[in-house]
Protein backbone atom coordinates (compact mmCIF):
# COMPACT_ATOMS: atom_id res chain seq x y z
CA UNK A 1 0.00 0.00 0.00
CA UNK A 2 1.31 3.48 -0.84
CA UNK A 3 2.25 6.12 1.54
CA UNK A 4 2.45 10.15 1.17
CA UNK A 5 5.54 11.52 2.86
CA UNK A 6 5.33 14.71 3.84
CA UNK A 7 7.73 17.21 5.38
CA UNK A 8 6.23 21.32 6.86
CA UNK A 9 7.89 23.31 4.17
CA UNK A 10 6.02 26.97 4.75
CA UNK A 11 3.90 28.97 2.68
CA UNK A 12 2.19 27.45 -0.30
CA UNK A 13 2.80 29.31 -3.06
CA UNK A 14 1.40 29.68 -6.97
CA UNK A 15 -1.22 28.04 -9.04
CA UNK A 16 -2.87 24.46 -9.37
CA UNK A 17 -6.33 23.89 -10.75
CA UNK A 18 -9.62 21.59 -9.57
CA UNK A 19 -10.19 18.13 -11.72
CA UNK A 20 -13.33 17.13 -12.64
CA UNK A 21 -16.22 16.34 -10.08
CA UNK A 22 -16.14 12.59 -8.98
CA UNK A 23 -19.57 13.03 -7.55
CA UNK A 24 -21.05 14.75 -10.61
CA UNK A 25 -19.19 12.11 -12.42
CA UNK A 26 -20.26 9.09 -10.62
CA UNK A 27 -24.01 9.62 -11.20
CA UNK A 28 -23.36 10.83 -14.80
CA UNK A 29 -21.34 7.65 -15.86
CA UNK A 30 -24.90 5.91 -14.08
CA UNK A 31 -27.05 7.79 -15.99
CA UNK A 32 -25.52 6.96 -19.64
CA UNK A 33 -27.60 3.39 -19.21
CA UNK A 34 -30.54 4.96 -19.99
CA UNK A 35 -29.58 5.85 -23.18
CA UNK A 36 -28.62 3.49 -26.16
CA UNK A 37 -25.77 4.69 -28.13
CA UNK A 38 -21.98 6.02 -27.60
CA UNK A 39 -21.43 8.76 -24.42
CA UNK A 40 -18.29 11.13 -24.28
CA UNK A 41 -17.77 12.62 -21.01
CA UNK A 42 -14.92 15.35 -20.93
CA UNK A 43 -12.82 16.13 -17.58
CA UNK A 44 -13.30 12.80 -16.05
CA UNK A 45 -10.99 12.43 -12.89
CA UNK A 46 -9.02 10.13 -13.29
CA UNK A 47 -9.65 8.38 -9.75
CA UNK A 48 -9.99 5.14 -8.26
CA UNK A 49 -13.63 5.44 -7.93
CA UNK A 50 -14.58 6.57 -11.51
CA UNK A 51 -12.34 3.25 -12.67
CA UNK A 52 -15.14 0.92 -10.48
CA UNK A 53 -17.89 2.64 -11.88
CA UNK A 54 -16.61 2.43 -15.57
CA UNK A 55 -15.74 -1.52 -14.43
CA UNK A 56 -19.64 -1.98 -13.01
CA UNK A 57 -20.74 -0.82 -16.53
CA UNK A 58 -18.38 -3.10 -18.55
CA UNK A 59 -19.37 -5.66 -15.70
CA UNK A 60 -23.44 -5.00 -17.64
CA UNK A 61 -21.63 -5.63 -21.34
CA UNK A 62 -21.11 -1.86 -22.01
CA UNK A 63 -17.96 -0.82 -23.95
CA UNK A 64 -16.86 1.84 -21.22
CA UNK A 65 -13.69 3.17 -20.64
CA UNK A 66 -10.77 6.36 -19.94
CA UNK A 67 -9.04 7.11 -23.06
CA UNK A 68 -4.91 7.80 -22.78
CA UNK A 69 -3.04 10.37 -23.72
CA UNK A 70 -3.62 13.76 -24.65
CA UNK A 71 -7.42 12.73 -24.29
CA UNK A 72 -7.01 11.14 -21.05
CA UNK A 73 -9.84 13.22 -18.83
CA UNK A 74 -12.46 11.63 -21.61
CA UNK A 75 -14.46 8.82 -20.61
CA UNK A 76 -15.98 6.85 -23.61
CA UNK A 77 -19.55 4.39 -22.52
CA UNK A 78 -21.13 2.86 -25.43
CA UNK A 79 -24.57 1.28 -24.11
CA UNK A 80 -25.72 -1.69 -26.81
CA UNK A 81 -29.41 -2.69 -26.90
CA UNK A 82 -28.50 -5.42 -24.17
CA UNK A 83 -26.79 -5.55 -20.88
CA UNK A 84 -26.98 -7.47 -17.56
CA UNK A 85 -28.69 -5.00 -15.05
CA UNK A 86 -26.49 -6.58 -12.42
CA UNK A 87 -23.98 -5.01 -10.12
CA UNK A 88 -22.16 -7.62 -7.96
CA UNK A 89 -21.05 -7.26 -4.33
CA UNK A 90 -17.83 -7.57 -4.99
CA UNK A 91 -17.54 -3.79 -6.65
CA UNK A 92 -20.56 -2.76 -5.04
CA UNK A 93 -18.66 -3.08 -1.76
CA UNK A 94 -15.88 -1.15 -2.80
CA UNK A 95 -17.99 1.77 -3.95
CA UNK A 96 -21.41 2.50 -2.74
CA UNK A 97 -21.70 5.07 -5.41
CA UNK A 98 -22.75 2.00 -7.40
CA UNK A 99 -26.05 1.70 -6.52
CA UNK A 100 -26.48 5.00 -8.45
CA UNK A 101 -27.15 2.38 -11.39
CA UNK A 102 -30.53 1.23 -9.86
CA UNK A 103 -33.00 3.72 -11.06
CA UNK A 104 -31.14 3.48 -14.67
CA UNK A 105 -31.49 0.11 -14.63
CA UNK A 106 -35.37 -0.23 -13.53
CA UNK A 107 -36.18 2.91 -15.78
CA UNK A 108 -34.73 1.75 -18.88
CA UNK A 109 -34.57 -2.34 -18.43
CA UNK A 110 -37.26 -2.85 -16.01
CA UNK A 111 -34.71 -4.77 -13.81
CA UNK A 112 -32.39 -4.45 -11.43
CA UNK A 113 -30.55 -7.11 -9.45
CA UNK A 114 -27.72 -4.68 -7.16
CA UNK A 115 -25.79 -5.75 -4.18
CA UNK A 116 -26.74 -3.57 -1.34
CA UNK A 117 -23.94 -1.29 -0.39
CA UNK A 118 -23.36 -2.07 2.83
CA UNK A 119 -22.06 0.27 5.57
CA UNK A 120 -18.55 2.22 5.13
CA UNK A 121 -16.43 4.02 7.61
CA UNK A 122 -17.92 7.09 8.46
CA UNK A 123 -21.57 5.55 9.00
CA UNK A 124 -23.98 3.09 8.28
CA UNK A 125 -25.62 4.94 5.13
CA UNK A 126 -28.49 2.50 4.39
CA UNK A 127 -30.32 3.34 1.10
CA UNK A 128 -34.17 2.97 2.27
CA UNK A 129 -35.05 5.90 0.64
CA UNK A 130 -33.69 5.13 -2.25
CA UNK A 131 -35.78 2.19 -2.55
CA UNK A 132 -38.74 4.47 -0.95
CA UNK A 133 -38.70 6.54 -3.84
CA UNK A 134 -38.65 3.49 -6.57
CA UNK A 135 -41.58 1.73 -5.20
CA UNK A 136 -43.46 5.44 -4.93
CA UNK A 137 -42.91 5.04 -9.26
CA UNK A 138 -43.89 1.42 -9.05
CA UNK A 139 -40.99 -0.56 -8.80
CA UNK A 140 -41.56 -3.63 -7.02
CA UNK A 141 -38.11 -4.23 -4.76
CA UNK A 142 -37.55 -7.59 -2.99
CA UNK A 143 -34.51 -7.98 -0.99
CA UNK A 144 -32.79 -11.27 -1.08
CA UNK A 145 -29.58 -12.10 0.00
CA UNK A 146 -27.89 -8.84 0.50
CA UNK A 147 -29.30 -8.05 -3.08
CA UNK A 148 -31.94 -5.38 -4.07
CA UNK A 149 -34.32 -7.08 -7.05
CA UNK A 150 -36.20 -4.46 -8.62
CA UNK A 151 -38.31 -4.82 -11.38
CA UNK A 152 -41.08 -2.65 -13.30
CA UNK A 153 -42.97 -3.02 -16.68
CA UNK A 154 -42.62 0.58 -17.08
CA UNK A 155 -41.77 2.87 -14.26
CA UNK A 156 -45.01 5.47 -13.61
CA UNK A 157 -44.25 9.21 -12.29
CA UNK A 158 -45.56 10.25 -8.97
CA UNK A 159 -44.23 12.10 -6.22
CA UNK A 160 -41.70 11.17 -3.74
CA UNK A 161 -41.06 12.66 -0.56
CA UNK A 162 -37.61 12.09 1.05
CA UNK A 163 -38.44 11.76 4.54
CA UNK A 164 -34.13 13.16 4.38
CA UNK A 165 -32.66 15.11 2.11
CA UNK A 166 -30.04 12.43 0.50
CA UNK A 167 -28.27 13.24 -2.66
CA UNK A 168 -27.39 9.58 -3.94
CA UNK A 169 -31.24 9.06 -3.49
CA UNK A 170 -32.46 12.48 -5.25
CA UNK A 171 -29.95 11.48 -8.54
CA UNK A 172 -31.16 7.57 -8.39
CA UNK A 173 -34.92 9.15 -8.32
CA UNK A 174 -34.59 11.76 -10.90
CA UNK A 175 -32.72 9.25 -13.30
CA UNK A 176 -35.64 6.15 -13.00
CA UNK A 177 -38.33 9.29 -13.33
CA UNK A 178 -36.75 10.79 -16.60
CA UNK A 179 -38.15 7.79 -18.38
CA UNK A 180 -41.28 6.96 -16.08
CA UNK A 181 -44.35 7.28 -17.54
CA UNK A 182 -45.83 10.98 -16.60
CA UNK A 183 -45.04 13.76 -14.21
CA UNK A 184 -43.23 12.71 -10.93
CA UNK A 185 -42.64 15.31 -8.44
CA UNK A 186 -39.30 14.72 -5.84
CA UNK A 187 -39.95 17.05 -2.20
CA UNK A 188 -37.37 17.29 -0.08
CA UNK A 189 -34.42 16.78 -2.92
CA UNK A 190 -30.60 17.39 -2.24
CA UNK A 191 -29.80 20.81 -3.92
CA UNK A 192 -25.78 19.70 -4.31
CA UNK A 193 -24.40 21.40 -7.45
CA UNK A 194 -23.88 18.07 -8.42
CA UNK A 195 -27.37 17.26 -8.95
CA UNK A 196 -27.80 20.49 -10.50
CA UNK A 197 -24.99 19.02 -13.00
CA UNK A 198 -26.80 15.62 -13.41
CA UNK A 199 -30.24 17.28 -14.43
CA UNK A 200 -28.48 19.17 -16.93
CA UNK A 201 -26.67 16.06 -18.92
CA UNK A 202 -30.29 14.32 -18.09
CA UNK A 203 -31.87 17.35 -20.16
CA UNK A 204 -29.20 17.34 -22.87
CA UNK A 205 -30.15 13.39 -23.62
CA UNK A 206 -33.64 14.64 -23.91
CA UNK A 207 -35.23 14.37 -20.79
CA UNK A 208 -37.84 17.01 -18.71
CA UNK A 209 -35.85 18.13 -15.42
CA UNK A 210 -36.69 21.36 -13.98
CA UNK A 211 -36.05 22.31 -10.46
CA UNK A 212 -32.33 20.92 -9.64
CA UNK A 213 -30.43 22.68 -7.18
CA UNK A 214 -34.31 23.77 -5.26
CA UNK A 215 -35.93 20.82 -2.76
CA UNK A 216 -38.53 20.36 -5.02
CA UNK A 217 -37.69 18.68 -8.68
CA UNK A 218 -40.13 17.96 -11.38
CA UNK A 219 -39.72 15.16 -14.17
CA UNK A 220 -42.02 14.48 -17.16
CA UNK A 221 -40.92 10.84 -18.39
CA UNK A 222 -40.33 10.50 -21.98
CA UNK A 223 -39.95 7.26 -23.88
CA UNK A 224 -36.74 7.56 -25.23
CA UNK A 225 -33.16 9.22 -24.41
CA UNK A 226 -30.05 9.83 -26.53
CA UNK A 227 -26.45 9.19 -26.09
CA UNK A 228 -24.74 12.72 -24.82
CA UNK A 229 -21.12 14.42 -24.84
CA UNK A 230 -20.73 16.31 -21.67
CA UNK A 231 -18.14 17.90 -20.20
CA UNK A 232 -18.07 17.49 -16.43
CA UNK A 233 -17.99 20.37 -13.63
CA UNK A 234 -14.70 21.05 -11.43
CA UNK A 235 -14.67 19.63 -8.22
CA UNK A 236 -15.99 21.82 -5.39
CA UNK A 237 -14.91 19.61 -2.56
CA UNK A 238 -10.88 19.05 -4.29
CA UNK A 239 -10.76 22.84 -4.62
CA UNK A 240 -12.04 23.58 -1.15
CA UNK A 241 -9.31 21.09 -0.12
CA UNK A 242 -6.70 23.12 -1.74
CA UNK A 243 -7.70 26.29 -0.79
CA UNK A 244 -7.32 24.71 2.61
CA UNK A 245 -3.38 23.97 1.85
CA UNK A 246 -2.98 27.33 1.58
CA UNK A 247 -5.02 28.29 4.73
CA UNK A 248 -3.07 26.44 6.96
CA UNK A 249 0.17 27.01 5.74
CA UNK A 250 -0.27 30.80 5.93
CA UNK A 251 0.06 30.93 1.71
CA UNK A 252 -1.09 32.57 -1.81
CA UNK A 253 -3.05 29.79 -3.86
CA UNK A 254 -5.08 30.54 -6.95
CA UNK A 255 -7.36 27.17 -7.67
CA UNK A 256 -7.98 27.24 -11.71
CA UNK A 257 -11.69 25.89 -12.29
CA UNK A 258 -13.09 26.78 -8.93
CA UNK A 259 -16.40 27.60 -8.75
CA UNK A 260 -17.08 29.97 -5.75
CA UNK A 261 -20.98 29.67 -6.19
CA UNK A 262 -20.26 26.23 -5.32
CA UNK A 263 -18.30 27.04 -2.26
CA UNK A 264 -19.88 29.88 -0.10
CA UNK A 265 -20.23 28.74 2.62
CA UNK A 266 -16.39 26.98 2.53
CA UNK A 267 -15.42 30.36 1.08
CA UNK A 268 -17.34 32.25 4.08
CA UNK A 269 -15.30 29.91 6.96
CA UNK A 270 -12.42 30.67 5.38
CA UNK A 271 -13.09 34.23 6.14
CA UNK A 272 -14.26 34.34 9.47
CA UNK A 273 -10.68 32.75 10.11
CA UNK A 274 -8.94 35.39 8.94
CA UNK A 275 -8.18 34.35 4.98
CA UNK A 276 -8.29 36.60 2.22
CA UNK A 277 -10.51 34.78 -0.18
CA UNK A 278 -11.42 36.31 -3.48
CA UNK A 279 -13.08 35.24 -6.78
CA UNK A 280 -10.73 35.91 -10.11
CA UNK A 281 -11.20 35.38 -13.62
CA UNK A 282 -9.75 31.63 -13.47
CA UNK A 283 -10.89 30.61 -10.24
CA UNK A 284 -10.51 31.39 -6.49
CA UNK A 285 -7.62 32.78 -4.61
CA UNK A 286 -6.71 31.92 -1.05
CA UNK A 287 -4.51 33.92 0.90
CA UNK A 288 -3.92 32.37 4.61
CA UNK A 289 -3.10 34.31 7.70
CA UNK A 290 0.44 33.89 9.70
CA UNK A 291 -2.51 32.83 12.17
CA UNK A 292 -6.15 31.43 11.58
CA UNK A 293 -8.78 32.24 14.07
CA UNK A 294 -11.21 29.80 15.52
CA UNK A 295 -14.47 29.53 14.14
CA UNK A 296 -17.52 26.52 14.39
CA UNK A 297 -18.73 24.74 12.08
CA UNK A 298 -22.03 22.62 11.39
CA UNK A 299 -21.78 20.44 8.94
CA UNK A 300 -25.61 20.86 7.10
CA UNK A 301 -26.77 20.02 3.73
CA UNK A 302 -26.18 21.83 0.78
CA UNK A 303 -26.15 25.29 0.89
CA UNK A 304 -24.77 24.55 4.23
CA UNK A 305 -21.37 23.20 5.03
CA UNK A 306 -20.29 20.55 3.60
CA UNK A 307 -19.44 17.46 5.57
CA UNK A 308 -17.04 16.48 2.90
CA UNK A 309 -14.64 19.46 4.12
CA UNK A 310 -15.54 18.80 7.85
CA UNK A 311 -11.92 16.73 8.11
CA UNK A 312 -9.95 19.26 6.38
CA UNK A 313 -11.11 22.10 8.37
CA UNK A 314 -10.39 20.46 11.38
CA UNK A 315 -6.93 19.67 10.26
CA UNK A 316 -6.84 23.92 9.72
CA UNK A 317 -8.52 24.71 12.72
CA UNK A 318 -6.29 22.43 15.49
CA UNK A 319 -3.54 25.47 14.73
CA UNK A 320 -5.92 27.96 14.90
CA UNK A 321 -5.60 30.98 17.89
CA UNK A 322 -8.63 29.78 20.43
CA UNK A 323 -11.59 27.09 20.50
CA UNK A 324 -13.65 25.70 17.49
CA UNK A 325 -16.53 23.66 18.10
CA UNK A 326 -17.58 21.33 14.67
CA UNK A 327 -20.72 19.60 14.91
CA UNK A 328 -20.83 16.40 12.14
CA UNK A 329 -24.91 16.43 11.57
CA UNK A 330 -24.39 14.24 8.29
CA UNK A 331 -23.03 11.30 9.16
CA UNK A 332 -22.94 9.58 12.60
CA UNK A 333 -19.02 8.27 12.60
CA UNK A 334 -17.10 11.08 10.45
CA UNK A 335 -14.58 11.77 13.00
CA UNK A 336 -12.14 8.82 12.46
CA UNK A 337 -9.48 11.71 11.45
CA UNK A 338 -9.13 13.17 15.20
CA UNK A 339 -7.29 10.06 16.63
CA UNK A 340 -4.51 10.84 13.58
CA UNK A 341 -4.62 14.17 14.24
CA UNK A 342 -4.01 14.09 18.04
CA UNK A 343 -0.76 12.01 17.25
CA UNK A 344 0.00 14.90 15.61
CA UNK A 345 -0.47 17.14 18.54
CA UNK A 346 -3.70 18.38 18.07
CA UNK A 347 -5.90 18.79 20.99
CA UNK A 348 -9.28 18.11 20.18
CA UNK A 349 -12.48 16.03 22.06
CA UNK A 350 -15.23 14.70 21.01
CA UNK A 351 -18.50 14.15 22.24
CA UNK A 352 -20.95 12.36 20.45
CA UNK A 353 -21.38 14.54 17.20
CA UNK A 354 -19.36 17.38 18.21
CA UNK A 355 -15.76 17.69 18.72
CA UNK A 356 -13.72 20.46 20.84
CA UNK A 357 -10.97 21.77 19.01
CA UNK A 358 -8.37 23.97 20.89
CA UNK A 359 -5.71 25.53 18.48
CA UNK A 360 -2.17 24.89 19.01
CA UNK A 361 0.64 26.49 17.83
CA UNK A 362 2.46 24.22 16.62
CA UNK A 363 1.86 20.31 14.79
CA UNK A 364 4.36 17.53 15.26
CA UNK A 365 5.05 15.56 11.94
CA UNK A 366 4.09 11.88 12.88
CA UNK A 367 3.20 8.61 11.01
CA UNK A 368 -0.51 8.54 10.51
CA UNK A 369 -3.09 6.35 8.99
CA UNK A 370 -6.05 7.40 6.65
CA UNK A 371 -9.11 5.68 7.30
CA UNK A 372 -11.86 7.04 4.82
CA UNK A 373 -11.35 9.63 2.07
CA UNK A 374 -11.77 12.75 3.63
CA UNK A 375 -9.69 11.95 6.69
CA UNK A 376 -6.96 11.18 4.65
CA UNK A 377 -7.21 14.83 3.26
CA UNK A 378 -7.23 16.44 6.54
CA UNK A 379 -3.93 14.17 7.25
CA UNK A 380 -1.90 15.97 4.15
CA UNK A 381 -3.24 18.76 5.53
CA UNK A 382 -1.77 18.84 8.94
CA UNK A 383 1.34 17.26 6.70
CA UNK A 384 1.78 20.38 5.39
CA UNK A 385 1.50 22.15 8.32
CA UNK A 386 3.59 20.58 11.22
CA UNK A 387 7.51 20.25 11.78
CA UNK A 388 9.14 17.47 11.18
CA UNK A 389 7.88 14.49 8.50
CA UNK A 390 4.75 13.14 8.69
CA UNK A 391 3.81 9.79 6.42
CA UNK A 392 -0.07 9.17 5.93
CA UNK A 393 -0.27 5.32 4.99
CA UNK A 394 -3.07 3.81 3.12
CA UNK A 395 -3.55 6.06 0.85
CA UNK A 396 -5.89 3.91 -1.47
CA UNK A 397 -8.51 6.07 0.48
CA UNK A 398 -7.11 9.50 -0.97
CA UNK A 399 -6.90 8.02 -4.76
CA UNK A 400 -10.57 7.25 -4.47
CA UNK A 401 -11.30 11.23 -5.01
CA UNK A 402 -8.57 12.87 -5.62
CA UNK A 403 -6.01 12.68 -8.67
CA UNK A 404 -2.69 12.89 -7.59
CA UNK A 405 -2.82 15.37 -4.77
CA UNK A 406 0.41 15.05 -4.04
CA UNK A 407 1.62 16.43 -7.34
CA UNK A 408 -0.33 19.30 -7.21
CA UNK A 409 0.82 19.91 -3.49
CA UNK A 410 4.16 19.87 -4.52
CA UNK A 411 3.85 22.41 -7.39
CA UNK A 412 2.98 24.57 -5.04
CA UNK A 413 6.12 24.33 -2.76
CA UNK A 414 5.03 21.54 -0.69
CA UNK A 415 8.15 18.57 0.75
CA UNK A 416 5.84 15.86 -0.29
CA UNK A 417 6.36 12.84 -2.24
CA UNK A 418 4.54 9.41 -2.71
CA UNK A 419 6.62 6.16 -1.74
CA UNK A 420 5.17 2.45 -3.39
CA UNK A 421 4.13 0.53 -0.69
C1 LIG B 1 -23.16 11.72 -1.18
O1 LIG B 1 -23.25 10.47 -0.51
C2 LIG B 1 -21.70 11.90 -1.51
N1 LIG B 1 -21.27 10.83 -2.41
C3 LIG B 1 -20.87 11.88 -0.23
O2 LIG B 1 -19.53 12.15 -0.59
C4 LIG B 1 -21.37 13.01 0.67
O3 LIG B 1 -20.65 12.98 1.90
C5 LIG B 1 -22.87 12.83 0.94
O4 LIG B 1 -23.58 12.78 -0.32
C6 LIG B 1 -23.46 13.96 1.77
O5 LIG B 1 -23.23 15.18 1.13
C7 LIG B 1 -21.62 10.90 -3.72
O6 LIG B 1 -22.27 11.82 -4.16
C8 LIG B 1 -21.14 9.78 -4.59
P1 LIG B 1 -26.62 10.88 1.45
P2 LIG B 1 -24.70 9.81 -0.25
O7 LIG B 1 -27.51 9.86 0.86
O8 LIG B 1 -25.63 10.21 -1.32
C9 LIG B 1 -28.58 8.98 5.31
C10 LIG B 1 -17.21 11.91 -0.47
O9 LIG B 1 -16.43 12.11 0.46
N2 LIG B 1 -29.38 8.18 4.36
O10 LIG B 1 -26.84 12.32 1.12
O11 LIG B 1 -24.49 8.38 0.02
C11 LIG B 1 -27.10 8.65 5.26
O12 LIG B 1 -26.83 7.56 6.12
C12 LIG B 1 -18.51 11.18 -0.25
O13 LIG B 1 -17.02 12.32 -1.66
C13 LIG B 1 -30.35 7.32 4.83
O14 LIG B 1 -30.56 7.19 6.04
O15 LIG B 1 -25.12 10.54 1.09
C14 LIG B 1 -26.46 9.93 5.73
O16 LIG B 1 -26.46 9.94 7.15
C15 LIG B 1 -18.60 10.64 1.17
N3 LIG B 1 -31.08 6.59 3.94
C16 LIG B 1 -27.39 11.01 5.21
O17 LIG B 1 -28.64 10.36 4.93
C17 LIG B 1 -30.89 6.69 2.58
O18 LIG B 1 -31.61 6.01 1.81
C18 LIG B 1 -26.92 11.68 3.94
O19 LIG B 1 -26.61 10.66 3.03
C19 LIG B 1 -29.90 7.58 2.11
C20 LIG B 1 -29.16 8.33 3.01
Amino acid sequence: MDAIIITGNGPLKGETFASGAKNAALPILASSLLAEGRHTFRNVPGLADVATMLKVLQMMGCDAERLTGKKKYVCEVEVGPKVTPEAPYELVKTMRASVLVLGPLVARWGRARVSMPGGCAIGARPIDQHLKGLQALGAEIELTEGYVEARAKRLKGGTVTFDLITVTGTENVMMAATLAKGRTVIENAAREPEVEELARVLNKMGAHVTGAGSDIITIDGVDTLRPVDHAIIPDRIEAGTLLVAAAITGGNVLVREAVPEHLEHVIAKLREAGCKVTAEPEGIRCIGPSRIKAVDIKTKEHPGFPTDMQAQLMALLSTAHGTSVITENIFENRFMHVAELARMGADIQVQGATAVVRGRERLSGAPVMATDLRASASLVLAGLKAEGKTTVSRVYHLDRGYERLEKKLRGLGANIRRVKG
